[in-house]
């Protein structure tokens, strides 16, 4: 399919997990995967695709540690899975990264695509279970 005929990107507030901080940074990734889609539609320059990418995948990484900080500081018990998770598809992100850089220019049109679809899954199921539990217990620390 080319790649005008998928739909460019877009943050649904159904992904939101009612927590401001962890939203911010969802938003932040879907307007990442958006800009790689866009700077690869325009056709822009090689190296600017390059670094929508990177940034994209940086911020991944980046994304996930904070989720990992909020998972040990409220001990939270479905961490190992969680995590397991975000290590796949961080390892997946570095290898879209090298391997468009090596010239699979392919994937600048699937992998914003893919992370999207990613992100919408994991988000709606693990990340929502994580900041239930984390405001359930601050809730009850409260009381
Ligand atoms: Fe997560
Ligand atoms: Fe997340």
């Amino acid at each position: 399919m080319p790649a005008e005929r998928t739909t460019l990107i877009e943050w649904d507030d159904r992904y939101l997990t009612g927590d401001a901080v962890v939203d911010a940074q969802h938003k932040r990734l879907f307007a990442l995967a958006r800009d790689v889609q866009t700077a690869v539609r325009e056709g822009r320059l090689p190296q600017v695709q390059a670094d929508a990418l990177q940034s994209l995948s940086l911020y991944c990484v980046e994304h996930f540690a904070e989720e990992e900080r909020l998972m040990e500081e409220h001990a939270y018990p479905a961490a190992a899975e969680h995590r397991r998770q975000h290590d796949a598809l961080a390892a997946r992100a570095v290898e879209m990264v090298k391997a468009f850089n090596k010239g699979n220019t392919l994937i600048g049109e699937t992998f914003p695509e893919f992370i999207s679809r990613w992100l919408r899954r994991h988000i709606g199921e693990e990340d929502v279970r994580l900041i239930r539990y984390v405001q359930q217990r601050v809730t009850a620390a409260a009381r």
